[in-house]
């Protein structure tokens, strides 16, 4: 089905779908599996009934790629104010950010201080994420990554195991600490940026886990003691890791696994109920319907639920 996911991927780019699809209800249903709703209350209101069971969360507000500095203010205004509530709802909730949404593609110094604004009103206990996009983004996402380090902020930034330059990439990261948030890659890439094979995104996936988890890694008593988040659905994979760390003597509670909002619901709550780390990303915002395309690929039988909507 590697067509269908390659399609899927192309149509996510295309404004013409994007300025038509919201307006069918029966897509809006479909949107509404993988988000609570478009409201920062909406998603507020998901991260307390997550917290219930004991689920940490991490919110993230869609929109990519703005084009002008008014723009990106503007949404890292809408942070701010996310951050706020947060702090005035005593949840203990985080925020990861897309490079471009905060004005990457205009100018890396002003893209750099709007992620520094939100650093500076995060209480330090918690982590600001840097989500990655698509290939010709990384070096700059990770030279961001890389100054905040720098200037000491309790910053993580994700790395795709899809890219065949991913463990060049993550090497050299684990002395500075900080957290990294591995995923299997969710855009369109040529074949000789990205792994088109899955078995080969699963080995590397697994290889770039032991990695972050070996000693030097993630012992607190190492100067650099990384926050390792494994973000997959992945559950073969992550049986795999479970054992894995297991006869390495790595404890359940220092594993933190990540999943998207209405995805393998039941694997977040056993994670959590095993003693690992469970932890959701919830987006929440009306310009859903690129980030909405690539869930689709991710598993076109998500299609059959859209087909199904249309029907009822
Ligand atoms: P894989 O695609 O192999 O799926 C394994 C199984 O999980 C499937 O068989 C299915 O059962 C289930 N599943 C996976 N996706 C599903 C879906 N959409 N609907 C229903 N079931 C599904 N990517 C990126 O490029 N940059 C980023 O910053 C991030 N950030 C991010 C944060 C978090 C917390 C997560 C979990 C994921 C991301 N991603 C991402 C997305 C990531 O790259 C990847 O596209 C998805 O996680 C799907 O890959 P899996 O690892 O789940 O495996």
């Amino acid at each position: 089905m590697s067509w269908a996911r390659t399609a899927l991927l192309k149509a996510s780019q295309s404004q013409w779908l994007r300025e038509r699809a919201p307006r069918y209800p029966f897509v809006r249903r479909n949107v509404a599996r993988f988000m609570p709703g478009e409201s920062a209350d909406d998603a507020l209101a998901a991260v307390r009934a997550l917290a219930a069971k004991n689920i940490g969360a991490v919110l993230t507000a869609l929109g990519e790629n703005v084009t002008s500095r008014a723009e990106a203010t503007h949404e890292t205004d809408l942070y701010r104010s996310l951050l706020t509530q947060i702090s005035e709802q005593n949840l203990a909730a985080e925020i990861s950010v897309k490079l471009t949404h905060l004005g990457l593609d205009l100018d890396e110094n002003f893209c750099f201080d709007n992620l520094l604004s939100l650093i500076a009103i995060t209480p330090s206990s918690r982590t600001t994420w840097i989500d990655m996009e698509q290939s010709p983004y990384v070096d700059r996402t990770l030279h961001i990554y890389r100054r905040a380090r720098q200037s000491g902020a309790n910053v993580g930034v994700c790395l795709q195991a899809y890219l065949r330059r991913t463990e060049a990439d993550l090497r050299p990261l684990l002395p500075l600490g900080g957290a990294i948030r591995l995923v299997k890659g969710a855009y369109n890439e040529p074949t000789d940026v990205a792994f088109p094979r899955k078995s080969d995104v699963d080995a590397n996936f697994f290889k770039l886990t032991q990695l972050m988890l070996s000693t030097d890694a993630r012992s607190p008593a190492s100067p650099a003691h990384l926050r390792a988040a494994i973000a997959t659905h992945d559950r073969k994979l992550i049986q795999k890791i479970l054992d894995w760390a297991q006869q390495e003597g790595i404890t359940k509670t220092e594993l933190e696994f990540q999943m998207l909002y209405g995805i393998q619901r039941a694997e977040q709550l056993r994670l959590a109920n095993l003693g690992c780390k469970s932890v959701v990303l919830v987006a929440f915002g009306s310009f859903w319907f690129p980030w909405y395309m690539r869930r689709l690929a991710e598993r076109p039988a998500n299609l059959l639920f859209l087909l199904r909507n249309l029907l009822t």
